[in-house]
């Protein structure tokens, strides 16, 4: 069963090398190095990145607690989300719990992360391993990130996607960038994955070199 594991993490990685989202192997080789037992991920999306999450880690722990935050179908309920958020189209609760129903302990929070985050906080702490990847306005990321900050220790790593390389007003409005280059560098560092996906945005009508960053409390 290990040994399965095993393959699928060297293959992911090797996938992801070749291909057009080069950051992933970032993600799965920073969960391969912490080896958690509890994961956070917000934004969920087609559940795929669970998947790889949760059976990464499974190489080191028979039992993985994945927490998943998304709006899921309360995505289409609100308007411009696309345009607020400038993120992907969720598919439904529903749909993820039967994708995952193969593994323990999983446990998925239905709303917008404003609301379900803090509440969140204050029945779980010490979260080793934190995926920040949902909504990518700048406040929703800070919102995500002030409630996170909470309930992480120092074995903790939180990897932020969205760090972009983009027009400067741009950065105003989405990524993580502002949030990243506020952090207190005597309480975290954090660490720029060298490796960017170059992409163009329909939305934003520009192109957009997008990278992961981790984060650790010193
Ligand atoms: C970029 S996708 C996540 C991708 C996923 N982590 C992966 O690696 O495949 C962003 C997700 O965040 C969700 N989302 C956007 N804004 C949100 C918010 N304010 N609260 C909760 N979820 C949100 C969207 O519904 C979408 O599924």
């Amino acid at each position: 069963m290990k040994i399965i594991l095993y393959l699928k993490f060297f293959f992911r990685i090797l996938r992801y090398l070749l291909g057009s989202t080069k950051r992933y192997c970032f993600l799965l080789i920073s969960i391969y190095k912490i080896k958690p037992k509890s994961i956070i991920e917000i934004g969920v999306y087609n559940g795929n990145r669970a998947v790889e999450l949760i059976e990464t880690a499974k190489i080191f722990n028979k039992d993985v607690k994945y927490y998943g935050f998304d709006l899921f179908e309360d995505f289409y309920n609100t308007k411009n989300m696309i345009d607020k958020e400038l993120s992907k189209f969720p598919h439904t609760k529903q749909n993820i719990k039967k994708k995952l129903n193969k593994y323990k302990n999983i446990n998925l929070f239905k709303g917008n992360t404003v609301n379900t985050l803090p509440k969140f906080i204050t029945k779980h702490k010490n979260i080793d391993f934190v995926f920040i990847d949902g909504g990518h306005s700048v406040a929703t990321i800070k919102n995500d990130w002030s409630s996170i900050k909470k309930i992480i220790s120092k074995k903790s790593v939180v990897i932020f996607d969205d760090y972009y390389e983009i027009k400067k007003n741009i950065l105003n409005k989405y990524g993580c960038n502002k949030i990243i280059n506020s952090l207190n560098t005597k309480v975290y560092k954090y660490k720029k994955f060298f490796i960017g996906d170059v992409f163009y945005d329909n939305y934003l009508n520009s192109k957009k070199k997008i990278y992961m960053v981790s984060v650790k409390k010193i």
